[in-house]
């Protein structure tokens, strides 16, 4: 079984990915909602909460662990390493790397929290990267939250429509901010948040089509695949054989990330609430 963490529903972009390249693996996937988002929260709070998740998802019986978080990632996965010496940690982190090599401008957005930004680890790929290319940088405050709310609405849905218009706000002030966008300025985006991927069609929208958005979850998928050692026939890329086993966990409200997971992932689900002070 392998564990899959976020603060809330953006770690369902990369179970989405997960699944479809290992489709016949149970997943149990714990969203932290309930003490989320972590991104404009103090370290301590998002390591004292990954190691709280971590040894609850130990205690049942996981193989390998994803964190599906980038914040958690960028803040705590020294700690849940050094604790867990045996299991395998998959972090997840912005893909600036990628990013380099497809931008014809040399000009790339970062989009991510406040406290990935402000991480020793984000500031050292930052570093290792600076002479090839600018790099905008962008605190997307609000937009996980923004994502959050509208997780279990139907985007067709009358009622829903002041959540969507707010969260369609949110995003266009964070894309704004990065300059001008496309083949003359900034034309990869890097969606270094686990929540953005989600809003993948409306950031696309608000860029416009010359800007490529980079996300990470096809990378960790193939990451996880191969820290667990399985050949490469396992892998069923279109996600059509498996019998899918997923559950899903919430410290918050477990019917919001049911719907979420619906939406976003698909398949059979079992979802429950988890009280995890
Ligand atoms: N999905 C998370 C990330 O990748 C965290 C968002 C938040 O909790 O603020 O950073």
């Amino acid at each position: 079984m392998i564990g899959v963490y976020d603060s809330g529903v953006g770690g369902l972009s990369v179970l989405r990915s997960l699944t479809e390249l290992m489709p016949d693996r149970p997943y149990i996937y714990v969203a932290d909602s309930g003490h989320g988002p972590y991104g404009e929260r103090e370290s301590a709070h998002v390591i004292e909460r990954a190691e709280r998740v971590t040894d609850w998802l130990v205690g049942r019986g996981i193989e390998a662990l994803v964190v599906a978080c980038n914040t958690a990632t960028a803040v705590a996965v020294e700690q849940l390493r050094a604790a867990h010496p045996a299991l395998p940690i998959i972090g997840v982190e912005p893909a600036l790397k990628p990013a380099v090599g497809l931008s014809h401008t040399r000009r790339i957005g970062v989009m991510a929290t406040r406290a990935t930004l402000a991480s020793s680890k984000f500031q050292r790929l930052l570093e290792s990267l600076r002479d090839q290319a600018h790099f905008e940088i962008r605190a997307c405050d609000g937009l996980a939250m923004a994502i959050e709310r509208c997780a279990d609405l139907d985007p067709s849905g009358q009622a829903q429509s002041e959540l969507l218009a707010e969260l369609r706000a949110c995003a266009m002030t964070h894309l704004q901010a990065l300059g001008p966008l496309g083949d003359k300025g900034v034309d990869v985006v890097v969606l270094g948040c686990t929540h953005y991927p989600l809003i993948r069609p409306l950031l696309q929208e608000l860029a416009g089509p010359t800007v490529q958005l980079l996300d990470t979850g096809p990378a960790i998928a193939r990451q996880t695949h191969k820290r667990l050692g399985e050949s490469a026939d396992a892998a069923d890329p279109k996600g059509t054989q498996g019998t899918r086993d997923i559950e899903l966990v919430s410290t918050g409200q477990a019917a919001c990330l049911e719907a979420a997971a619906r939406r976003w992932v698909g398949g059979p689900l079992r979802s429950t609430t988890l009280d995890l002070p």
